[in-house]
């Protein structure tokens, strides 16, 4: 609730200087990540919500975001939501696909972008059922904070000028990095589900800390955050990279040369486990939104 009211505030004192000039932006989905993207958006001052048309299948959802941000427009149809706007993001389910863009399919030109935000839904199957121009841009939750990267992968009806006025509004609250779409999945691994398995992890640092010690977990857990806002900075700011962070900490015989031994021990093949476990989830997700998107006729 206070994160919300920050946004707010921070989208009332915006004097909006950089706004991206005219452009109209619908959004079907106000689900989790669909309002995180309408916040950030704002937050960053480069949309106004008179820029926003909003529409979801709970209507009540999208008529609540609208209440919070006066002059967003509810969309009481998909179609309405896709109607005119420069762009569309679709921030829906693989298995939702199918419906939206039925619905979407006679509203939709071949002058708009229609953005998928969904990565097992390819940009060559939503270019066979819609006209528009083709964008499929992961998001990550970072962008809340107007940081962390989108991934970005554009069809071929995009014009680098329709590239440029995306990746304009996309850079205000993350960086747009452009992405083969064949590394989709292990790029969303590390950009969209990395902020949930480092907190795991850290998670399970700040336990064990509070139960092996006694230090309050609260006091564990800021100093935890730090530590981790800190090593991003020196991460992509520093100019250092994970192998010079761990060399320069760890004196050899020292403390943390003696964790970080226990950790190569105990880490072993997780990581290529994990990517194991979310690329079958994702063939799985990507055969099955294949076939629900397979026959654009009806
Ligand atoms: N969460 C992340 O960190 C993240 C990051 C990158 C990409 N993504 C992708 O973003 C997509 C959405 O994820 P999410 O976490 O935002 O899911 P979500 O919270 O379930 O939101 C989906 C929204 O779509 C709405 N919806 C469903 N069918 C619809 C229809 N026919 N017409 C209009 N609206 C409809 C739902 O409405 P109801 O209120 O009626 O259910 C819901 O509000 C997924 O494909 C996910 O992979 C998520």
């Amino acid at each position: 609730m206070q994160e919300r009211q920050c946004v707010q505030a921070a989208w009332a004192s915006s004097s909006h200087e950089q706004e991206v000039a005219g452009m109209q932006v619908g959004f079907i989905g106000t689900g989790s990540m669909g309002t995180i993207l309408i916040e950030s958006l704002l937050k960053a001052g480069v949309l106004a919500p008179r820029h926003i048309t909003a529409a979801n299948r709970t209507a009540r959802k999208a008529e609540q975001l609208a209440e919070r941000y006066p002059g967003m427009r509810v969309a009481y149809s998909n179609a309405e939501a896709a109607e005119g706007n420069d762009i569309v993001f679709l921030c829906i389910k693989p298995h939702e696909f199918r419906t939206v863009l039925k619905e979407i399919k006679r509203t939709v030109n071949d002058r708009q972008i229609v953005v998928s935000i969904t990565s097992p839904v390819t940009i060559g199957s939503l270019e066979s059922w819609l006209p528009a121009k083709i964008a499929k841009v992961i998001p990550s939750i970072t962008n809340y904070m107007l940081s962390g990267a989108l991934l970005c992968m554009y069809g071929e009806r995009l014009s680098p000028a329709d590239i440029a006025g995306l990746e304009r509004l996309l850079s205000a609250i993350g960086r747009p990095v452009q992405v083969n779409e064949r590394f989709t999945r292990v790029s969303s691994d590390i950009s969209s589900c990395g902020p949930a398995f480092f907190s795991f992890l850290l998670q399970k640092f700040i336990d064990a800390a509070a139960v092996e010690t006694g230090i309050p977990r609260a006091e564990a857990e800021r100093l935890a955050c730090e530590m981790l806002r800190g090593t991003g900075t020196l991460l992509t700011e520093g100019g250092l990279s994970p192998e010079d962070v761990q060399y320069r900490v760890a004196v050899p015989g020292g403390i943390t040369a003696k964790g970080l031994k226990l950790m190569e021990e105990s880490v072993g093949d997780l990581f290529h486990r994990l990517i194991g476990i979310t690329h079958a989830k994702y063939y799985d997700e990507m055969e099955r939104a294949a076939s629900s998107l397979d026959s654009s006729s009806d």
